[in-house]
């Protein structure tokens, strides 16, 4: 038998591992395992290359994936489709591994529902947004590296009585900047789900500063919209267009934010935008255990023919659920959490 794993979308640490895993798996119940290059493009193209024992070797702590990304979407291509059915059949596959986020396994999804193709997901990305599951791998490595930047920056903060912007990434949601916001010990953290007004983020650092404080730390989410007293609302994007997925470029909040409470509060305010080094480098731990657990439950369901389901954690347990639950909506910061972070602010 003859199973293919991709990983699709952003990169994200643990990938690695969770291709280890799976391989591992299969190898041992005497599979075929062969990687699909750069996502769903390496199905649309016939990029495939083996990954037995020695290829999966030495991956765990590794970033980044050894079989390449890309955020290609079979469905938005002319003839994508018929090629992904095509290629998967003339290389004998009976089954596919994709490893992903929403837009991945979104696709895997309608794969599944519309034409029956065998396939189970494995929730990844940084941005923990996905639903169905209480944690995606990539999220506790993205997390550490921002509160580490937020450690740091605390002490050029202070030595300089300056307001600090940190701006993280997260897409639409605020799981990175509430939970980094939460463990570095942000002043105020701004997130999409939970808008408060620019004018209230000021009025938080100055109550802070009032008090005898002469730094702030302020964590931004990228999908933050700039919100006001007077109603108006301004989401920052970057130029490019959409994507095959249909999503904006985010980035830049941070240096509009910035410019906003230096200008209202009179504190000298720098930024700093952590982009893609959240990304980047090797899992920590909690994450190499999670890519694991999931690549083993992700083998284990191609090995009982579980079509349409993906791994997931539930508390301390890992599940299935499928694929379409797991894409249906995006997982948000719900009100607890940002409570947490809000006991905190000013
Ligand atoms: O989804 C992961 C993510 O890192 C988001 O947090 C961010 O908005 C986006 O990907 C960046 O995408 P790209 O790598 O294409 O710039």
């Amino acid at each position: 038998m003859h199973a293919g794993i991709l990983t699709g979308g952003g990169d994200c640490p643990g990938l690695n591992a969770v291709i280890r895993a799976v391989a591992r798996r299969l190898h041992t119940n005497g599979w075929d395992v062969v990687g699909v290059r750069e996502g769903w493009r390496g199905l649309v193209e016939n990029k495939l290359e083996p990954l037995g024992p020695r290829e999966v070797s030495g991956i765990l702590p590794r970033g980044g994936t050894i079989i390449g990304t890309s955020r290609t979407n079979p469905f938005k291509l002319d003839g994508g489709v018929d090629a992904v059915l095509r290629n998967f059949t003339e290389n004998s596959l009976d089954a596919l591994v994709a490893i992903g986020g929403e837009d991945t396994l979104g696709v895997a999804a309608r794969l599944h529902g519309e034409h029956d193709f065998p396939v189970v997901g494995v929730p990844k990305t940084i941005d923990n947004d996905l639903s169905g599951t209480d944690y995606t791998f990539g999220f506790d490595t993205a997390v550490w590296v921002c509160t580490e930047a937020i450690d740091r920056l605390h002490t050029t903060a202070e030595s300089h009585n300056r307001v600090m912007v940190v701006e993280v990434m997260g897409r639409h949601t605020g799981w990175i900047a509430v939970m980094s916001g939460i463990a570095g010990g942000a002043d105020v953290i701004l997130v999409p789900e939970h808008p408060i007004t620019v004018e209230d983020a000021c009025s938080e650092i100055t109550r802070r500063h009032a008090r005898g404080k002469d730094f702030s730390i302020v964590v931004v989410s990228e999908g933050y919209e700039l919100k006001y007293a007077s109603g108006e609302q301004r989401q920052v994007t970057q130029e490019e267009g959409l994507d095959a997925f249909g999503h904006v470029r985010l980035g830049g909040v941070g240096d509009e934010l910035a410019r906003e409470i230096q200008e209202r509060t009179g504190y000298e305010t720098r930024v700093t935008v952590l982009g893609h080094v959240q990304r980047g480098g090797s899992p920590t731990p909690r994450d190499r255990v999670l890519a694991t657990r999931y690549g083993l439950k992700a083998a284990d369901l191609v090995l009982s023919g579980s079509w349409g389901r993906m791994a997931a954690l539930q508390g301390d347990t890992v599940v299935d659920v499928s694929l379409d639950e797991a894409t249906a909506e995006l997982k948000t910061v719900p009100p607890a959490w940002y409570d947490v972070a809000q006991a905190f602010f000013g």
